[in-house]
């Protein structure tokens, strides 16, 4: 061999090697060999906050302090829990296990705590009223005689919805399509929501609300909670929705 060829074959040579290596990277790839996870960014939300209701103790007329505490401890676990299963769908997220059963059941939990943490801050918030009534003039009152025909007949389609068999809630809506308002029966906490509505008077008939003041009687309970209503709440909660309307 002369020199010429022989540097052609020791070229030809390097030339098939480089090709082998090459060509042993992509089939490295591209049958089995586990890519590098990389590591995703770990994004920082704020926890949900406990809400304080203390302010209620001794406000409630007809409810006793030691059943509300009792309800303030329960609503507490919905935020915790919320902002667990938050944390730990991230996590799996993270970590690439998003397609496992672990995942699917934290995700379809998500909604029943989320709406049980809610629900119940809306509750709170919706009781301890100075006025027993809504005033005559109040906007929300001409919506409730033009969309049930009077005051009476809306609260009586509310507590006939709050007596039916089953735990869950009455939520007064104002529904997004027509604005009209409708009284919902939601089943535990995340059933029967109406999508795009706004809640504008929340009542618990969980039997953890009344059960151990009021026994089996839940139209008593019923009785009670329409006693201490605060309707400035309640009022405001429909005139913040006529306001968003407007602008929207
Ligand atoms: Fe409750």
């Amino acid at each position: 061999m002369t020199t010429k060829n022989f540097k052609s074959a020791s070229n030809l040579n390097n030339w098939v090697f480089f090709c082998l290596i090459l060509g042993l990277g992509f089939s490295a790839q591209g049958f089995g060999a586990e890519p590098e996870i990389q590591p995703k960014p770990v994004v920082q939300h704020s926890q949900y906050q406990v809400k304080n209701f203390d302010g209620l103790l001794g406000k409630v007329k007809g409810l006793d302090d030691a059943l509300l505490k009792m309800h303030f401890k329960l609503y507490e676990g919905y935020v915790n829990n919320t902002n667990l299963i938050l944390q730990k769908i991230q996590e799996l997220t993270r970590t690439g296990q998003n397609k496992t059963p672990e995942f699917a059941a934290l995700k379809r939990l998500l909604g029943w705590e989320f709406d049980g943490m809610l629900l119940h801050e809306y509750y709170f918030e919706n009781l301890g009223g100075a006025t027993a009534n809504l005033d005559a003039k109040d906007p929300l009152m001409l919506k409730m005689q033009q969309d049930f025909g009077s005051y009476d007949q809306w609260k009586t389609d509310f507590v006939s919805t709050g007596l039916m068999r089953g735990i869950g809630w009455v939520v007064s809506y104002v529904e997004p399509k027509n604005g009209r308002l409708l009284n919902e029966w939601i089943n535990e906490h995340d059933l029967g929501h109406l999508a795009g509505a706004k809640p504008i008077l929340i009542m618990d008939v969980f039997e953890h609300a009344y059960i151990t003041q009021f026994g089996l009687d839940r139209s008593k309970y019923i009785d009670v909670f329409f006693n201490n209503i605060n309707w400035e709440v309640v009022s405001n909660r429909f005139k913040k929705k006529n306001e968003t309307s407007e602008k929207s």
